[in-house]
Protein backbone atom coordinates (compact mmCIF):
# COMPACT_ATOMS: atom_id res chain seq x y z
CA UNK A 1 0.00 0.00 0.00
CA UNK A 2 1.28 3.04 -0.99
CA UNK A 3 2.14 5.70 1.95
CA UNK A 4 0.85 8.68 0.06
CA UNK A 5 -2.55 6.62 0.31
CA UNK A 6 -4.96 9.20 -0.28
CA UNK A 7 -8.64 8.82 1.68
CA UNK A 8 -12.04 11.13 1.41
CA UNK A 9 -11.97 12.04 5.23
CA UNK A 10 -15.55 13.02 6.59
CA UNK A 11 -18.06 12.48 9.18
CA UNK A 12 -20.18 9.37 7.80
CA UNK A 13 -19.02 7.12 10.87
CA UNK A 14 -18.66 9.41 13.40
CA UNK A 15 -20.17 8.38 16.81
CA UNK A 16 -19.95 4.88 15.71
CA UNK A 17 -18.20 1.82 16.63
CA UNK A 18 -17.06 -1.21 15.49
CA UNK A 19 -14.86 -4.48 15.67
CA UNK A 20 -11.74 -4.73 13.05
CA UNK A 21 -10.72 -8.66 12.94
CA UNK A 22 -7.84 -9.44 11.12
CA UNK A 23 -5.11 -6.93 11.16
CA UNK A 24 -1.68 -8.84 10.92
CA UNK A 25 0.47 -6.25 9.30
CA UNK A 26 0.27 -2.81 7.21
CA UNK A 27 -0.34 -5.02 4.02
CA UNK A 28 -3.81 -6.76 5.74
CA UNK A 29 -7.15 -5.84 3.66
CA UNK A 30 -8.23 -5.48 7.40
CA UNK A 31 -5.92 -2.74 7.83
CA UNK A 32 -7.07 -0.87 4.73
CA UNK A 33 -10.28 -0.76 5.77
CA UNK A 34 -9.51 0.05 9.45
CA UNK A 35 -8.22 3.19 7.97
CA UNK A 36 -10.95 3.99 5.60
CA UNK A 37 -13.43 3.76 8.45
CA UNK A 38 -11.23 5.57 10.65
CA UNK A 39 -10.53 8.32 7.97
CA UNK A 40 -14.59 9.28 8.23
CA UNK A 41 -15.12 8.80 12.41
CA UNK A 42 -15.35 5.78 13.28
CA UNK A 43 -14.13 4.23 16.63
CA UNK A 44 -12.44 0.95 15.90
CA UNK A 45 -11.49 -1.87 18.45
CA UNK A 46 -8.97 -4.30 16.73
CA UNK A 47 -8.46 -7.88 17.48
CA UNK A 48 -4.92 -9.88 16.40
CA UNK A 49 -3.94 -13.42 16.26
CA UNK A 50 -1.76 -13.22 19.41
CA UNK A 51 0.79 -11.60 21.40
CA UNK A 52 3.57 -12.72 18.21
CA UNK A 53 1.07 -10.31 15.83
CA UNK A 54 1.24 -6.89 18.70
CA UNK A 55 4.81 -5.89 17.74
CA UNK A 56 3.45 -5.55 13.95
CA UNK A 57 -0.33 -4.20 14.57
CA UNK A 58 0.31 -1.87 17.96
CA UNK A 59 2.08 0.74 16.12
CA UNK A 60 -0.22 0.92 13.26
CA UNK A 61 -3.47 1.11 16.06
CA UNK A 62 -1.60 3.97 17.19
CA UNK A 63 -0.82 5.73 14.19
CA UNK A 64 -4.91 6.07 14.22
CA UNK A 65 -4.69 7.39 17.44
CA UNK A 66 -6.67 4.68 19.12
CA UNK A 67 -5.26 2.05 21.73
CA UNK A 68 -8.17 -0.51 21.91
CA UNK A 69 -6.47 -3.77 20.48
CA UNK A 70 -7.63 -7.54 21.91
CA UNK A 71 -5.76 -10.41 21.24
CA UNK A 72 -8.59 -13.01 19.68
CA UNK A 73 -7.57 -16.30 18.09
CA UNK A 74 -10.69 -17.48 16.27
CA UNK A 75 -10.06 -21.04 17.06
CA UNK A 76 -10.34 -20.93 20.89
CA UNK A 77 -13.72 -20.23 22.31
CA UNK A 78 -12.27 -19.08 26.00
CA UNK A 79 -10.40 -16.42 23.85
CA UNK A 80 -13.05 -15.43 21.56
CA UNK A 81 -15.16 -14.92 25.26
CA UNK A 82 -12.54 -13.24 26.70
CA UNK A 83 -12.19 -10.73 23.40
CA UNK A 84 -15.70 -9.82 22.95
CA UNK A 85 -16.48 -9.77 27.14
CA UNK A 86 -13.69 -6.89 26.96
CA UNK A 87 -15.48 -5.18 24.01
CA UNK A 88 -18.76 -5.37 25.61
CA UNK A 89 -17.45 -3.97 29.41
CA UNK A 90 -15.71 -1.05 26.96
CA UNK A 91 -18.25 -0.21 24.37
CA UNK A 92 -21.34 -1.51 26.00
CA UNK A 93 -22.76 -2.08 22.20
CA UNK A 94 -21.27 -1.60 18.97
CA UNK A 95 -22.38 -0.44 15.49
CA UNK A 96 -20.48 -2.31 12.63
CA UNK A 97 -17.31 -5.67 12.67
CA UNK A 98 -15.17 -6.77 10.15
CA UNK A 99 -14.30 -10.47 9.83
CA UNK A 100 -11.02 -10.75 7.44
CA UNK A 101 -9.76 -13.61 8.44
CA UNK A 102 -8.78 -16.86 7.00
CA UNK A 103 -6.47 -20.13 6.72
CA UNK A 104 -5.15 -23.05 5.02
CA UNK A 105 -1.99 -24.86 5.13
CA UNK A 106 0.35 -24.78 2.86
CA UNK A 107 0.57 -27.79 1.84
CA UNK A 108 -3.28 -27.57 0.76
CA UNK A 109 -2.21 -24.79 -1.30
CA UNK A 110 -0.85 -26.28 -4.33
CA UNK A 111 -1.22 -28.56 -6.83
CA UNK A 112 -4.86 -31.31 -6.80
CA UNK A 113 -7.09 -30.30 -4.57
CA UNK A 114 -8.27 -34.15 -4.51
CA UNK A 115 -4.85 -34.99 -3.75
CA UNK A 116 -3.62 -32.24 -1.05
CA UNK A 117 -6.81 -32.04 1.03
CA UNK A 118 -6.67 -34.00 3.96
CA UNK A 119 -9.28 -34.91 7.21
CA UNK A 120 -7.53 -32.69 9.51
CA UNK A 121 -6.89 -29.63 6.78
CA UNK A 122 -10.28 -29.53 5.92
CA UNK A 123 -11.52 -28.95 9.07
CA UNK A 124 -8.95 -26.27 9.94
CA UNK A 125 -9.43 -24.65 6.96
CA UNK A 126 -12.77 -24.33 7.18
CA UNK A 127 -12.91 -23.97 11.34
CA UNK A 128 -10.60 -21.08 10.57
CA UNK A 129 -12.19 -19.30 7.08
CA UNK A 130 -16.05 -19.77 7.61
CA UNK A 131 -17.12 -20.98 11.36
CA UNK A 132 -15.42 -18.23 12.44
CA UNK A 133 -17.26 -15.85 10.76
CA UNK A 134 -20.65 -17.58 12.40
CA UNK A 135 -19.17 -17.12 16.12
CA UNK A 136 -18.32 -13.52 15.09
CA UNK A 137 -21.99 -12.89 13.60
CA UNK A 138 -23.13 -14.58 16.86
CA UNK A 139 -21.54 -12.51 18.87
CA UNK A 140 -21.26 -9.15 17.33
CA UNK A 141 -24.76 -9.22 17.02
CA UNK A 142 -25.19 -9.86 20.95
CA UNK A 143 -23.80 -6.16 20.84
CA UNK A 144 -25.86 -4.75 18.22
CA UNK A 145 -29.34 -3.86 20.03
CA UNK A 146 -29.87 -1.08 18.02
CA UNK A 147 -29.26 -2.94 14.32
CA UNK A 148 -26.10 -2.80 12.79
CA UNK A 149 -23.28 -4.34 9.74
CA UNK A 150 -21.08 -7.11 9.69
CA UNK A 151 -18.91 -7.84 6.55
CA UNK A 152 -16.27 -10.54 5.30
CA UNK A 153 -14.05 -11.14 2.64
CA UNK A 154 -13.87 -13.58 0.29
CA UNK A 155 -12.61 -14.46 -3.50
CA UNK A 156 -13.37 -15.45 -6.72
CA UNK A 157 -12.11 -19.22 -5.96
CA UNK A 158 -15.54 -19.75 -4.61
CA UNK A 159 -17.54 -19.40 -7.44
CA UNK A 160 -14.43 -20.48 -10.26
CA UNK A 161 -12.00 -22.78 -10.66
CA UNK A 162 -8.69 -21.11 -9.61
CA UNK A 163 -5.03 -22.76 -9.17
CA UNK A 164 -4.07 -23.97 -6.18
CA UNK A 165 -6.58 -22.11 -4.18
CA UNK A 166 -8.47 -25.73 -3.71
CA UNK A 167 -9.71 -26.19 0.02
CA UNK A 168 -10.24 -22.01 0.43
CA UNK A 169 -12.07 -21.99 -2.40
CA UNK A 170 -14.26 -24.52 -1.29
CA UNK A 171 -14.23 -22.55 2.23
CA UNK A 172 -15.34 -19.47 0.47
CA UNK A 173 -18.13 -20.82 -0.84
CA UNK A 174 -18.73 -21.51 2.61
CA UNK A 175 -18.20 -18.69 3.48
CA UNK A 176 -20.51 -16.53 1.14
CA UNK A 177 -23.79 -19.39 2.12
CA UNK A 178 -22.71 -18.42 5.35
CA UNK A 179 -23.02 -14.12 4.69
CA UNK A 180 -26.86 -15.00 2.97
CA UNK A 181 -27.83 -17.51 6.15
CA UNK A 182 -26.73 -15.24 8.61
CA UNK A 183 -28.11 -12.52 6.78
CA UNK A 184 -31.77 -14.32 7.01
CA UNK A 185 -31.23 -14.71 10.48
CA UNK A 186 -29.87 -11.34 11.77
CA UNK A 187 -31.92 -9.02 9.36
CA UNK A 188 -35.00 -8.58 11.23
CA UNK A 189 -32.78 -7.26 13.80
CA UNK A 190 -31.54 -4.69 12.07
CA UNK A 191 -28.39 -6.30 11.29
CA UNK A 192 -27.44 -6.40 7.70
CA UNK A 193 -24.67 -8.96 6.83
CA UNK A 194 -22.83 -8.41 3.40
CA UNK A 195 -19.01 -9.94 2.17
CA UNK A 196 -16.56 -8.32 -0.19
CA UNK A 197 -15.02 -10.47 -2.99
CA UNK A 198 -12.01 -9.11 -3.79
CA UNK A 199 -9.36 -9.34 -6.89
CA UNK A 200 -5.73 -10.52 -5.50
CA UNK A 201 -3.76 -8.59 -3.22
CA UNK A 202 -0.31 -9.02 -1.87
CA UNK A 203 -0.73 -9.69 1.45
CA UNK A 204 0.41 -12.36 4.00
CA UNK A 205 -2.49 -14.22 3.21
CA UNK A 206 -1.75 -14.14 -0.46
CA UNK A 207 2.12 -15.34 0.00
CA UNK A 208 0.71 -18.46 1.31
CA UNK A 209 -0.67 -19.61 -2.07
CA UNK A 210 1.70 -21.71 -4.49
CA UNK A 211 1.74 -19.23 -7.61
CA UNK A 212 0.22 -16.04 -5.77
CA UNK A 213 2.19 -13.83 -8.21
CA UNK A 214 0.21 -14.63 -10.97
CA UNK A 215 -3.08 -14.78 -9.46
CA UNK A 216 -2.34 -11.34 -9.33
CA UNK A 217 -0.71 -10.88 -12.43
CA UNK A 218 -3.48 -12.69 -14.11
CA UNK A 219 -6.03 -10.93 -12.56
CA UNK A 220 -4.79 -7.33 -13.34
CA UNK A 221 -4.18 -8.37 -17.23
CA UNK A 222 -7.46 -9.94 -17.84
CA UNK A 223 -9.46 -7.68 -15.91
CA UNK A 224 -11.70 -5.04 -17.22
CA UNK A 225 -10.18 -2.00 -15.48
CA UNK A 226 -6.43 -3.87 -16.74
CA UNK A 227 -5.86 -2.50 -13.44
CA UNK A 228 -4.26 -4.48 -10.15
CA UNK A 229 -7.42 -4.45 -7.31
CA UNK A 230 -6.87 -1.34 -5.49
CA UNK A 231 -6.85 -1.38 -1.41
CA UNK A 232 -8.95 2.38 -1.52
CA UNK A 233 -11.70 0.31 -3.74
CA UNK A 234 -11.65 -2.36 -1.20
CA UNK A 235 -11.92 -0.12 1.81
CA UNK A 236 -14.20 1.84 0.00
CA UNK A 237 -16.43 -0.54 -0.57
CA UNK A 238 -16.80 -1.88 3.46
CA UNK A 239 -17.24 2.07 4.02
CA UNK A 240 -20.27 1.81 1.93
CA UNK A 241 -21.44 -1.52 3.48
CA UNK A 242 -20.86 -0.50 7.07
CA UNK A 243 -22.31 2.88 6.67
CA UNK A 244 -25.98 3.92 6.18
CA UNK A 245 -25.00 4.46 2.69
CA UNK A 246 -25.28 0.50 2.30
CA UNK A 247 -28.51 0.50 4.11
CA UNK A 248 -30.83 -1.82 2.07
CA UNK A 249 -28.11 -4.36 1.23
CA UNK A 250 -28.34 -7.43 3.09
CA UNK A 251 -26.75 -10.92 1.60
CA UNK A 252 -24.74 -9.54 -0.90
CA UNK A 253 -21.30 -10.53 -2.45
CA UNK A 254 -19.55 -7.28 -4.08
CA UNK A 255 -17.20 -8.04 -6.34
CA UNK A 256 -14.33 -5.55 -5.91
CA UNK A 257 -11.44 -7.08 -8.73
CA UNK A 258 -11.35 -4.51 -11.54
CA UNK A 259 -14.02 -6.22 -13.30
CA UNK A 260 -11.67 -9.57 -13.13
CA UNK A 261 -14.75 -12.15 -12.43
CA UNK A 262 -16.97 -11.21 -15.30
CA UNK A 263 -14.38 -12.03 -17.66
CA UNK A 264 -15.32 -15.63 -19.89
CA UNK A 265 -12.67 -15.18 -22.26
CA UNK A 266 -9.61 -13.14 -22.14
CA UNK A 267 -8.37 -11.10 -24.90
CA UNK A 268 -6.03 -12.17 -26.92
CA UNK A 269 -5.35 -9.03 -29.41
CA UNK A 270 -5.84 -10.93 -32.61
N1 LIG B 1 -5.09 -11.09 -0.41
C1 LIG B 1 -5.98 -11.47 -1.31
O1 LIG B 1 -5.65 -11.61 -2.50
C2 LIG B 1 -7.41 -11.69 -0.91
C3 LIG B 1 -8.41 -11.65 -1.91
C4 LIG B 1 -9.73 -11.87 -1.52
C5 LIG B 1 -10.04 -12.16 -0.20
N2 LIG B 1 -9.05 -12.21 0.73
C6 LIG B 1 -9.42 -12.49 2.11
O2 LIG B 1 -9.19 -11.35 2.89
C7 LIG B 1 -9.05 -11.76 4.25
C8 LIG B 1 -7.82 -11.12 4.85
O3 LIG B 1 -6.66 -11.63 4.25
P1 LIG B 1 -5.42 -10.71 3.83
O4 LIG B 1 -5.20 -10.97 2.40
O5 LIG B 1 -5.59 -9.34 4.34
O6 LIG B 1 -4.19 -11.42 4.56
P2 LIG B 1 -3.62 -11.26 6.05
O7 LIG B 1 -2.69 -12.41 6.21
O8 LIG B 1 -3.10 -9.91 6.26
O9 LIG B 1 -4.91 -11.46 6.98
C9 LIG B 1 -5.36 -12.73 7.39
C10 LIG B 1 -5.65 -12.60 8.86
O10 LIG B 1 -6.21 -13.82 9.37
C11 LIG B 1 -5.76 -13.89 10.71
N3 LIG B 1 -5.95 -15.23 11.27
C12 LIG B 1 -5.58 -16.44 10.75
N4 LIG B 1 -5.85 -17.42 11.63
C13 LIG B 1 -6.39 -16.83 12.74
C14 LIG B 1 -6.85 -17.30 14.00
N5 LIG B 1 -6.82 -18.60 14.32
N6 LIG B 1 -7.35 -16.39 14.88
C15 LIG B 1 -7.40 -15.08 14.57
N7 LIG B 1 -6.96 -14.56 13.40
C16 LIG B 1 -6.46 -15.44 12.51
C17 LIG B 1 -4.29 -13.51 10.61
O11 LIG B 1 -3.74 -13.18 11.87
C18 LIG B 1 -4.39 -12.30 9.68
O12 LIG B 1 -4.58 -11.12 10.44
C19 LIG B 1 -9.05 -13.28 4.24
O13 LIG B 1 -10.36 -13.75 4.49
C20 LIG B 1 -8.65 -13.58 2.81
O14 LIG B 1 -9.06 -14.88 2.39
C21 LIG B 1 -7.75 -11.97 0.42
Amino acid sequence: MADDWNMPEGELMKGRRGVIMGVANQNSIAWGIARQLAAQGAELAFTYQGEALERRVRPLVESLGMNTMIPADVSDDASMDAAFAAIADKWGSIDFLVHSIAFAGKEELQGSMVENTTRDGFARAMEISVYSFIDACRRGAQLMPDGGSIMCMTYLGAERVVPSYNVMGVAKAGLEAATRYAARDLGPKGIRVNAISAGAMRTLSLAGIRGGKSLMSTGRDWSLLKDDTQMEGVAGCALYLLSPLGQSIAGEVIHVDAGFHAVGVPETGE
